[in-house]
Order: C-alpha cells, then sequence, then structure tokens
C-alpha cells in the first residue's frame, strides 16, 4: 500500500492550474483503495506570503469547497490543515539541521520570489524544508504536484535520505507524479498561480470567469491570418477540458484562419462553463455551510494526527533519544 499526498496553499481561491495541475488528478486517484490518500492545505507555507487571518480562513474554505464540489471523497482523502498537525513544526526543525543553507538559498522558488523583495523572510527561505517535513510525517512514496514542484521534491528525498543514513532509519524517498508535463499559463502568459492574479477561476461568477478568460493574452494575428494552435494557452486550455472532437474542429479552425482568438476564447468559456456546470452548483452549496467545511477538515485532521503521531515518536526516539 502505497501512502499519496497532495498540497496545495490557501493563497486564494483555486484556479484552474491547481486543479488540473494537482486537484483533479489527486481526487481520481483516490478512487484506488489500495493507497492512503492526504490532501494538505499548507496554510502553515501560506504564511510566508500572505498575513491576514480571515482571508487565508476563507481561502481554506474555497479550497475545500472546491475539492468537494469536485467530487472529493472523505472516506477516500484524508483532507487536513497543516497547522492542525503541529509536529510537523517540530519536523521542519529537526530537518533543518541537516540542510545546508546554500541549497535553501540557490532554490528556484526562493530565488524567483526572492526577486521582488517586499517581504523576503526566513519562512520563505527554508519553505522546502517544511515541505519535506510534510512529506516525511506521513512517510509518503507518491507526491501529486505540477512540474514546478519538481525540485521541492528532490530537496525533500534529499533531506530524508540524510535522516536515513544518519539515524539508520528506512523512510521512503518519495516520487514525484506531475499530471501534466507542462505548467499551464495564466492570463499574462506567465504561469498561472493564486499569487499572480492571472488565474482563471472556475468557480467564479459567470461574468467574472468570462472576463478573465477574455482577457488571455495572445499574439496579434490578424482575424484572417492562420493561428498557430501549438503556441496559443488558450488552445493549450481547450485542449486539456474538451472532447477529442472539439479540439480536431477547433484545430482545422485555427489553421485555415479567419477564426479570431476572441471565438476561441468564447469556445473555451463554453467549454468550461458546460464541464464544470455540475461542480459550480455544488461550490455555491458549499460556500454556503461553512460548519460543513470546518467538520471535514477536524475530521482530516484527526485521522492525519493518528497517522503523524507513530512517524514523529519514531524520529523522536532516534533523533532526541525520548
Ligand atoms: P499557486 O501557485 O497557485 O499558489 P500552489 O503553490 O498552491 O499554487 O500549488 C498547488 C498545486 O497546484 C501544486 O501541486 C502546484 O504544482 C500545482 N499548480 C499550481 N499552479 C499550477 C499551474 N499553473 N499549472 C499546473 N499546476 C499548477
Ligand atoms: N509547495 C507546494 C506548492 O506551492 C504546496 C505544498 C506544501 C505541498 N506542502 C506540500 C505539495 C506537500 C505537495 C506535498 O504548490
Amino acid at each position: 500500500m502505497a501512502y499519496v499526498l497532495t498540497g496545495i496553499q490557501n493563497t486564494g481561491n483555486p484556479h484552474i492550474g491547481n486543479i488540473l495541475g494537482a486537484l483533479w488528478p489527486a481526487i481520481q486517484r483516490s478512487h484506488d483503495q489500495k493507497h492512503t490518500h492526504f490532501l494538505c492545505i499548507a496554510d502553515l507555507h501560506t504564511l510566508t506570503a500572505h498575513k491576514h487571518t480571515i482571508t487565508n480562513q476563507q481561502h481554506t474554505r474555497a479550497i475545500v469547497a472546491a475539492c468537494l464540489a469536485l467530487g472529493l471523497s472523505q472516506e477516500k482523502i484524508i483532507l487536513y490543515r497543516q497547522s492542525a498537525i503541529p509536529a510537523v513544526c517540530e519536523l521542519a526543525w529537526y530537518l533543518s539541521c541537516f540542510t545546508p543553507w546554500p541549497m535553501m538559498k540557490n532554490a528556484h522558488a526562493f530565488k524567483e520570489k526572492s526577486k521582488h523583495p517586499s517581504d523576503i523572510n526566513i519562512g520563505l527561505l527554508i519553505y522546502p524544508i517544511l515541505m519535506a517535513a510534510d512529506i516525511l510525517l506521513y512517510n509518503i512514496d507518491q507526491v501529486i504536484v505540477g512540474i514546478d514542484q519538481q525540485q521541492h521534491i528532490e530537496i525533500a528525498r534529499d533531506l530524508i535520505g540524510k535522516i536515513n543514513r544518519h539515524y539508520q532509519t528506512d523512510f521512503t524517498l518519495p516520487n514525484p507524479m506531475f499530471q501534466q508535463n507542462t505548467t499551464i499559463r495564466g492570463t499574462d502568459g506567465k504561469k498561472m498561480s493564486k499569487s499572480y492574479q492571472n488565474t482563471i477561476d472556475i468557480f467564479a461568477d459567470e461574468k467574472i470567469l468570462y472576463q478573465q478568460i477574455m482577457s488571455m493574452m495572445t499574439d496579434s494575428k490578424p482575424l484572417a491570418a492562420p493561428k498557430d494552435d501549438t503556441q496559443c494557452p488558450i488552445f493549450a486550455l481547450y485542449q486539456l477540458l474538451a472532447s477529442e472532437d472539439e479540439v480536431h474542429t477547433l484545430r482545422k479552425q485555427y489553421r485555415q484562419g479567419n477564426y479570431g482568438y476572441g471565438q476561441a476564447k468564447k469556445a473555451l468559456y463554453m467549454c468550461i462553463i458546460t464541464r464544470f456546470a455540475v461542480a459550480r452548483e455544488r461550490f455555491k452549496k458549499y460556500q454556503k455551510n461553512p460548519e460543513s467545511i470546518d467538520a471535514c477538515l477536524e475530521n482530516g485532521a484527526k485521522k492525519a494526527q493518528a497517522i503523524a503521531e507513530t512517524h514523529i515518536q519514531k524520529l523522536r526516539e532516534k533523533i532526541i533519544g525520548t
């Protein structure tokens, strides 16, 4: 039996990149009863950049509502808030004592974020250590993530390997599982991220969703010109959501010309509205019932706590000797 983990920060409402890159594959894979599946809302990671308590809590609830709306079953996935299991901080400390500091300073995500120096805090620097602790605390085998997280998984493997060698333990070296081999681009053409205000939020009101899609950046080819489907972010997203026949039709329209990006955006909008119609309705219902969301998180925390406890005890014994 394998232990499978997915994580998402509560930095905003989940967008189509999070959903296709991590949440949807995690929910799909959870139907595999042979494995134990975890979904962690990484609210301690979020604190590195977002410090408004009420907003963070609202975003946590929005993520849970989205997961439930997309069909997550509490019987099949342990859905929990990272902060509900404080042993993760203890473990992050142990791991930090095994981390050479240049490894953190040179991590891509840190380098990228420290280019915009509004708040470069130590939490941001040691972010990958906390993520490694998320993984080790549940002795995870497989981590479902978007490709942007590859380096974080490598760091986790490295640190867990160091613990194993030093204390002669046999904790698992986690493997990443990437659903998409590309990162989904946001409306501005960069990586779609809750932190960049470039998202497509499939649970937003129709008008907002429409505006988000209409704001997607494209090249400036005139209407009559044939378009390159292989380079177009609208097409890339459509391809992930529509049926084979629909994709085939859109490709033909792109290549023959006299088909504008505005039309392609409308096709993408209709595709999202249709494909997620049921989920969008369910999302609204969950949003109106925060008690059910909090109960779901409590239920998950109890299960996560029981599993975390056995591993932290083993690690404490080895590392501290108690
Ligand atoms: P964000 O950058 O939006 O704050 P998170 O850091 O919370 O997203 O990521 C949650 C999960 O979603 C991770 O597994 C991450 O790799 C995946 N993910 C985030 N953005 C994208 C994207 N644009 N394309 C594909 N997967 C993504
Ligand atoms: N760092 C991940 C991201 O930004 C979120 C995350 C935190 C995570 N802990 C995790 C992902 C554990 C997978 C496993 O996307």
